[in-house]
């Protein structure tokens, strides 16, 4: 049976999800700054470098990351602007984002059954992953699709309360219904931990495309600004590598139907795509591994 809406949604809780969001801290300065910066179309290297030089997490990342190995440069690269002109305005931004989220990502979610770094972990992998198929599918901003990757289950931060509270039930909807966890929050609560990630986006003023991204990435067929970035972050979702031991109903590990049309992408062809994209994450992640 499919859930729908359920009459019984506490109106009462559903405004204390709400409020939730709207109290969030507001992320940290300098990366909204910066990112904000890298939005200026008249903006320079030479800006940008000073921005992140602000910021010393952001300036030691960054270094790192210019010089790990897997950049395949046999010099050196010192300085905050060298970096930013080795790596591009593109993966610069895709890694302010992740210097910002991984605090919060970072967080123990016991409704979700998540450890300490649980939800980063399936974050990056995610996000990796969308950066592979992006590339693969010929989608033509893979940068795009990392950072929607990598922020996707943000909303779950704010849901994992609400979860915890009703943690039996949802287990028991989920086993006797065999719907994905998400169908599941909008059925209890009328808002699932993919809208309430919009609303965070809102909240800290992401961009439109980014927000619907996120708020669609389990019903990317919704009427919205970019259904391919939705539909690259579902089917990422799904096939992204993940610990063994993580429950594929409390991840959602579902590719919705419309994922296949928006993407033009035959299901049987994929699983093959799923084996490719498993070999060749394990280097491929190392361009953006975070300590
Ligand atoms: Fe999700
Ligand atoms: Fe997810």
């Amino acid at each position: 049976m499919g859930l729908s809406h359920s009459p019984t949604a506490d109106r009462q809780r559903l405004d204390d999800i709400v409020r939730s969001v709207n109290r969030l801290r507001p992320l940290p300065g300098s990366p909204v700054r910066i990112l904000k910066e890298l939005d200026n179309p008249t903006t320079s290297v030479r800006k940008i470098a000073e921005l992140i030089a602000l910021d010393q997490a952001i300036t030691a990342y960054l270094l790192k990351v210019a010089n790990s190995a897997a950049m395949g440069y046999s010099r050196e690269c010192s300085s905050v602007q060298d970096a930013v002109i080795r790596l591009g305005f593109k993966q610069v931004r895709s890694l302010v984002y992740s210097t910002m989220a991984s605090g919060p990502l970072s967080a123990r979610l016991s409704g979700y059954r998540l450890g300490a770094q649980g939800l980063w972990f399936h974050s990056v992998s995610v996000a990796s992953s969308a950066h592979w198929l992006a590339t693969a599918l010929r989608y033509p901003e893979p940068e795009k699709a990392y950072i929607a990757g990598l922020l996707h289950d943000i909303g779950k931060l704010v849901l994992d309360q609400y979860v915890l509270a009703d943690y039996n039930k949802i287990m028991q909807i989920i086993h006797t219904e065999n719907q994905p966890m998400w169908k599941v929050e909008h059925h209890l609560f009328g808002v699932d931990h993919a809208e309430v990630g919009g609303f965070a986006g809102e909240h800290w003023q992401f961009p439109q495309e980014l927000i619907a991204a996120i708020r669609y990435h389990h019903s990317p067929e919704q009427d919205q600004p970019n259904q391919q970035l939705a539909a690259l972050v579902n089917l990422a979702n799904a096939l992204a590598p993940s610990d063994s031991d993580e429950d594929l109903f409390l991840v959602g590990k579902v590719i919705t139907p419309a994922t296949y049309e928006i993407l033009n992408l035959n299901p049987e062809k994929t699983p093959k795509l799923a084996e490719r994209l498993k070999a060749s994450l394990t280097n491929y992640q190392s361009r953006f591994e975070i300590t």
